[in-house]
């Protein structure tokens, strides 16, 4: 059985001190839920603290993007080398990075392949427009992000990544997916392309998220979807309840 992982993605906010009070108050409230990967992404200047704030309560830590460098002239950005220790996970190709931050196919690839030589799983986003959407495009486009995003990693390494659908009409809208259309884009169109590139038994090993407007009166309606293996989530993971009540609810829908 696939493991179920939620991940708050914090985006740009909390401050230092914020995010350090946060996950001292988050740690005993997620502590029962071992069946569960429970992982927070703060901003790279809380994520020392945070990972030290978390060591030993079984919570992980992400980064929200990485450069594919290992070190050099790239003011502004972060290297793979030096977020070992301090981060598991890395969040890459978030559709915001991909709208301002001029994120490509191709640098998600580069940072999916350097994370992977440095020991750092990535949490690869996926999602279309709304354009896109409307226009019937979406298997198309979820379909040719997983492809570009994996060229060239083999399949040993498929055991540390994670995929998040996020459809971009759905993110920080209020406007969810369906549970029923998102497991559906999940199940049919990511692992199918799965299937194709590595095979049945690494399509049904990879867990993959949904993200976009989750919330708790909709994650069990998410996590009791087949294939849905947890949630990438932004604005409820900035609440201790909330984000302790969406843990609750995957645990519960999965019965684990
Ligand atoms: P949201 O964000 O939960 O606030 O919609 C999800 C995300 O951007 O990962």
């Amino acid at each position: 059985m696939r493991k179920p992982i939620i991940a708050g993605n914090w985006k740009m906010f909390k401050t230092l001190s914020e995010s350090v009070a946060f996950v001292q108050e988050l740690a005993p409230k997620l502590a029962p839920f071992i069946s569960v990967e429970r992982v927070v992404c703060p901003t790279y200047i809380a994520l020392a603290a945070v990972a030290d704030a978390l060591k030993g309560t079984g919570i992980g830590v992400g980064a929200q993007s990485v450069h594919w460098e290992a070190q050099g002239a790239f003011t502004s950005q972060v290297a793979p080398t030096m977020l070992q220790g301090l981060a598991e996970y890395i969040i890459i190709g978030h559709s915001e990075c991909r709208a301002y931050l001029n994120e490509t196919d191709e640098t998600v690839n580069k940072k999916v392949k350097a994370s992977l030589a440095y020991g750092l799983k990535p949490i690869i986003a996926v999602g279309e427009s709304l354009q896109q959407y409307e226009a019937g495009e979406t298997q198309q486009v979820v379909g040719g992000q997983v492809r570009a995003a994996l060229s060239g990693v083999d399949a040993a390494n498929m055991t540390n990544i994670v995929i998040a659908y996020e459809p971009i009409w759905a993110i920080g809208t209020g406007k969810s997916a369906s549970a029923e259309l998102a497991n559906s884009i999940i199940g049919g169109t990511i692992r199918s392309t799965l299937n194709d590139l590595y095979g049945n038994q690494v399509a049904q090993s990879v867990r993959i998220q949904y993200g976009g407007s989750v919330k708790p009166e909709n994650m069990q309606e998410y996590m009791s979807q087949p294939d849905i293996d947890g949630a990438l989530v932004g604005g409820a993971s900035l609440k201790v309840n909330d984000f302790t009540l969406l843990i609750e609810a995957a645990a519960k829908a999965k019965g684990i």
